[in-house]
């Protein structure tokens, strides 16, 4: 990739997190864990949206916990403008929570009902002993009117403020500081789909206004292809394919990116006639004990013995971009129709081969 260090943002290194799980009641012992990110790297240029997409439960969320340093890593680097965040001092890491801010996907549950809309925008201000008084008043004011409410509205409480304009507190919440990087966590998933559109034209209208950089997490692909520059798709823990948005719509690589674009595409209307779904095997595998090798492989359409062992690379395959990646050792190849190939995963045999007993 000739992305130089000055376009980066954030590069996220070989990060894992691991939640353990423990029983017993007085010695509490670790039995097992919950690997929800399990050894990723990508990177968020300056400027860019970076969209994120995957299954429920395949770490999205605890991914963008991480970059936001609210969740401590188990392994791994977060350089944020090349400072490492994971061994950062605390006065660095206070520098850091104003650069990165994140929007939640819950805009009910993420603002306290006792309080008023002016006290939660000016909770930053507070917590970092910016402005005061009338000052902190007429900034919080500014920002209101900056996400389209109402500055008049200052004193009310969150209950009398629709969804949308709930969504848009906590993007004055979160633009107060001046951050250089917002994570928006499924930022509309909660909102009715007319007034998605209003939330994610706000957000596309400040980064062009301020110069953000956004990464945007969401289960809906065609949000995600709307707003993203480059996409992420996740697969238990893991990125299994990266690349330009349009590259990765155009010809997905990785049998996985490959079956939810097709879900996505059959569920949309204008696409639906010349969409053929690829339907996947069985659940999603539990992050507590991945699948070896590669971890997609009990669903996969195109799997092979070697996908059972081995585990793919994430890199570029074939005559791709240098900055296309697919974690696949049989990509897609264009023209290739995975809806035909189902019976693919039942012949594997997961089973390791023993010798032949002689009687
Ligand atoms: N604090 C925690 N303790 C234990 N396990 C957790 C914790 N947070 C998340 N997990 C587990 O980690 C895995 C990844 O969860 P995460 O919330 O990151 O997924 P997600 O991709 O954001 O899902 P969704 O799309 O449903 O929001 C899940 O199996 C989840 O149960
Ligand atoms: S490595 Fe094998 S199992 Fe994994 S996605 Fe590629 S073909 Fe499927
Ligand atoms: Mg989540």
């Amino acid at each position: 990739m000739s992305t130089t260090d000055d376009e980066v943002l954030v590069s996220v290194e070989g990060v894992y997190k691991h939640f353990p799980i423990k029983q017993g009641i007085v010695f509490k012992k670790e039995v097992a864990r919950v690997h929800a990110v399990d050894g990723v790297d990508l990177q968020v240029r300056r400027g860019e949206t970076l969209g994120i997409v995957g299954e429920s439960g395949c770490g999205k969320s605890t991914l963008a916990r991480c970059v936001t340093g609210l969740h401590p890593v188990t392994k791994g680097r977060i350089l944020f403008e090349g400072e490492d965040i994971t061994a950062m001092s605390r006065a660095g890491l206070k520098a850091f929570r104003r650069d990165v801010q994140m929007i939640f996907q819950d805009p009910y549950g993420s603002l306290n009902p006792r309080r008023r809309v002016g006290s939660i925008i000016g909770d930053p201000f507070a917590i970092h002993g910016i402005a005061d008084g009338a000052d902190r008043k007429k900034r919080v004011q500014e920002l209101m009117e900056l996400v389209g409410l109402n500055p008049e509205h200052y004193n009310r409480f969150p209950a009398e403020f629709s969804g949308g304009q709930r969504q848009r507190i906590g993007v004055a919440r979160a633009l107060a500081l001046k951050p250089k990087l917002i994570v928006c966590d499924e930022p509309v998933s909660a909102l009715d789909v007319s007034i998605q559109a209003q939330v994610i034209n706000l957000l596309e209208d400040l980064q062009e206004e301020l110069g953000l950089t956004y990464v945007f997490i969401a289960h809906d692909l065609s949000v995600v292809q709307h707003v993203s520059d480059r996409v992420a798709v996740m697969y238990l823990g893991k990125v299994v394919e990266g690349a330009e948005g349009e590259d990765l719509y155009r010809a997905p690589r990785h049998p996985y990116s490959a079956a939810l674009l097709s879900a996505a595409s059959v569920a949309d209307p204008d696409q639906a006639e010349r969409a053929e779904r690829v339907v996947l095997i069985g659940d999603v595998p539990s992050p507590i004990d991945p699948p070896s090798g590669c971890r997609f492989h009990p669903r996969c359409p195109k799997a092979q013995e070697r996908c059972v062992s081995e585990e793919p690379e994430l890199v570029s395959r074939g005559a791709d971009p240098a900055d296309h990646l697919t974690a696949c050792h049989f990509p897609v190849e264009p023209e290739e129709s995975l809806a035909a190939s189902h019976a693919g995963i039942d012949q594997v045999s997961t089973e390791p081969e023993l010798p032949e007993v002689e009687q």
